[in-house]
């Protein structure tokens, strides 16, 4: 019997792909470092192998500095920003369990799916799309409740809008839940402070403002948090996402539990590296100060941001599409003419916005002044 590939013409086999010189100001991924390219290059070692596991152990203590806490459980999930997610519920929810997400936007969405998937009973607390979540919000659902999780998304890519977080952790610590934070967008592009906060449980990616390729999702889980998925009466549905499995391997124990992405470990370890070379706080102004760049030369042509005036997110600019314009023609445009990816509107914010990304390496002046320019190009004709 002949193999596909055996009649395969061999002008038929595509030539070695060339992506296009592409800036990337959507909602990730964003732009990467070329040290965090050059890391992905790197030959393979074993995932075992002691120089791979001194890697791995760097990663976990540069974590715990970019999430600003002492948790020994921090570690990056092999998988995007959406298999944190699911380690997080599928650790922490049994069926039955009732547990609050706050829905701003498309993630908090996808929360309480992933909440549903894992058996609970969701009450969900509502704001429009591009407000943030009130704590009296939250403060209003645990009276109706016994929850035994609060989650939130910190930063909501699908709006621009940032949620405060304390308060929310507070009463949800008050009622004796767990509380969860989607950091995804915010992590590395403004302050996440997970133990001044007492973030039971967190998960972010590293495509946004971490400036990797997606990938990985970095987690962390406070010891209340390990305590319940540790004392769970049943077992985590997840073989691939149980922490109580994965602990053998991040922990010191090392037991295979499966090949670790080797070469996403090289980027993240390297993107990492340049977080905290550039220090924190720098790389929290340096993106603030593309955010109110953006803002000025926006508001010299007559546009603004759509997202809650005081909770507006530095990394994801939600540009309102001004009245008689073709959105969707002004970012192919963006792209076939000048190389520049911008983001759509989703949800009831379709063909309403252009999601302007200004996330790690992307949050340069240059870039921003790239935009205005060819915004403004477009718009004019
Ligand atoms: C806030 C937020 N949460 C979760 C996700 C899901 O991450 P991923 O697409 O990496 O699975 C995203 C992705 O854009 C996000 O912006």
């Amino acid at each position: 019997m002949l193999q596909i590939t055996q009649i395969m013409n061999a002008s038929a086999i595509p030539a070695a792909f060339q992506p296009p010189p592409r800036l990337l100001m959507g909602p990730g991924p964003s732009d990467v470092a070329p040290a965090v390219l050059k890391a992905l290059a790197l030959p393979l070692v074993g995932h075992l192998d002691p120089t791979f596991v001194k890697l791995m152990e760097e990663i976990k203590t540069m974590l715990r500095t970019v999430f600003q806490t002492e948790n020994g459980m921090t570690f990056p999930v092999s998988g995007t920003g959406s298999a944190g997610m699911e380690f997080c519920c599928v650790n922490l929810i049994e069926p039955g369990d009732e547990v609050i997400v706050g829905v701003n936007g498309v993630f908090g969405g996808r929360m309480v799916d992933v909440a549903e998937r894992c058996g609970a009973r969701v009450i969900k607390v509502e704001a429009p799309w591009g407000k943030i979540i009130e704590p009296s919000q939250i403060a209003a659902a645990i009276k109706t409740c016994k929850p035994k999780l609060v989650a939130i998304v910190h930063a909501e890519t699908s709006t621009g809008a940032l949620t405060p977080v304390a308060e929310i952790s507070k009463l949800a610590r008050e009622a004796g839940a767990l509380f969860l934070l989607d950091t995804v967008t915010s992590l590395g592009g403004c302050a996440v402070e997970i133990d001044t906060w007492q973030v039971d449980a967190v998960y972010s990616g590293t495509q946004k403002c971490l400036s990797c390729p997606p990938g990985l999702s970095p987690v962390s889980l406070s010891e209340r948090a390990l305590k319940v998925a540790r004392e769970r009466k049943k077992k985590v549905q997840s073989w691939y996402l149980d922490v109580n499995l994965l602990a053998s391997y991040w922990g010191q124990e090392r037991v295979y539990h499966h090949t670790a992405p080797i070469s996403m470990n090289y980027a993240l370890h390297e993107a990492l590296r340049l977080v905290l070379i550039e220090g924190l706080g720098n790389r929290f102004k340096r993106h603030e100060q593309c955010h109110l760049a953006l803002k000025k030369g926006l508001d010299e042509m007559g546009l603004g941001i759509a997202s809650q005036e005081g909770h507006q997110l530095w990394q994801l600019n939600a540009v309102t599409v001004p009245e008689g314009v073709d959105e969707a023609d002004v970012r192919k445009r963006l792209l076939s003419e000048h190389n520049i990816e911008v983001g759509a509107g989703l949800g009831p914010l379709k063909g309403k916005i252009w999601r302007v990304g200004l996330m790690g390496e992307t949050a340069r002046p240059a870039n921003v002044e790239k935009f205005l320019v060819a915004l403004r190009t477009i718009l004019k004709r």
